[in-house]
């Protein structure tokens, strides 16, 4: 552990006023999460626009990102559905189509029920009534024609499709180990890449106001597996124009980022963040 301690820049601001006053190709990685225009209730911002006008201001602020993103740069966005509103995130790629490049779909699983013996060497053919464990939390959705929505996407976009990526900093062991003999590419190390289906539960929680004290976060799991998945020692600045509590900021912080900036509208929501990162500013502050 090099012990980096990062800088942050935390701007209450319009994230497009604010990236326009930083220089071109300033920002390596950028992780965010914009708000999805499902009527989400934010203290501030107001989630219900007319599809056309949103789908436009994504443009304007998708824009900026790529002006800011160095030419091996990546952006991972992430972006939910409702069953009201299925086609969102598919629009929100063909909207940015000419802005970038989708390089890779992962899709981040809040919540999976397994079949029993998930754990032994293949054998899945298990029925429903099999099922034995079900992790995680999502939203329960009423319906009868609806699914619960346990997943959202987490779209990584760049500019050419051509970005390595540290694939193996988020590697698993191989279950059937004779793959590591078999696969050259393994060069018989026992990891494996892990796909893009990432499993990342939110925390159990109490009290939403104290523990959460915002509608629609992610968890700081899926900002580090992006940082790790980008490279992290290829991270010198990491951008998140749609802060909201802060969970990339403090990813960014465990793992050494050099340099940090944020935008958010909304003073609670930063406030919030300042307060979770408040032990790393009183460091950099001697106190
Ligand atoms: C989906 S939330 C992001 C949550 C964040 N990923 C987290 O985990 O806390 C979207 C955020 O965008 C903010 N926002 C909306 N319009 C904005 C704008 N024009 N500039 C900057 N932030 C904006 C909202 O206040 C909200 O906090």
């Amino acid at each position: 552990m090099s012990n980096v301690m990062t800088k942050f820049s935390l701007r209450k601001e319009d994230c497009i006023a604010g990236m326009r006053r930083l220089p071109a190709e300033y920002i390596d990685l950028a992780v965010t999460s914009p708000p999805y225009n499902l009527g989400v209730r934010y203290s501030t911002y107001s989630d219900r626009a007319a599809r056309a006008d949103y789908l436009r201001w994504c443009k304007t602020w998708a824009r900026e990102i790529a002006r800011l993103l160095t030419r091996d740069g990546s952006l991972f966005l992430n972006i939910g559905a409702a069953p009201a509103n299925p086609m969102l995130p598919h629009e929100m790629v063909l909207e940015l189509r000419d802005v970038f490049v989708l390089q890779n779909t992962i899709h981040w699983i809040k919540s999976i029920a397994l079949p029993s013996g998930h754990g032994s060497v293949g054998g899945t053919n298990t029925s429903p009534a099999e099922v034995s464990t079900s992790i995680g939390h999502f939203k329960p959705i009423s319906s009868r024609r609806f699914l619960n929505d346990c997943h959202e996407y987490i779209f990584h976009f760049t500019k050419t499709a051509r970005v390595e990526l540290n694939r193996l900093a988020l590697g698993v062991p191989y279950q059937d180990k004779s793959n590591i003999a078999r696969w050259s590419h393994t060069r018989g190390e026992d990891l494996r890449c892990r796909g893009n289906t990432w499993f990342i539960p939110y925390k159990t929680i109490r009290n939403r106001d104290k523990q959460r004290p915002h509608p629609a976060t992610f968890p700081v799991q899926l900002a580090e597996n992006c940082i790790k998945l980008h490279g992290v020692t290829r991270v010198r600045r990491m951008l998140d124009p749609f802060l909201g509590i802060g969970n990339s900021a403090v990813a960014a912080k465990r793992c050494e980022v050099p340099e940090f900036i944020g935008f958010d509208i909304d003073a609670a929501y930063l406030r919030e963040a300042r307060r979770r990162l408040a032990p790393e500013r009183r460091k950099r502050a001697g106190k």
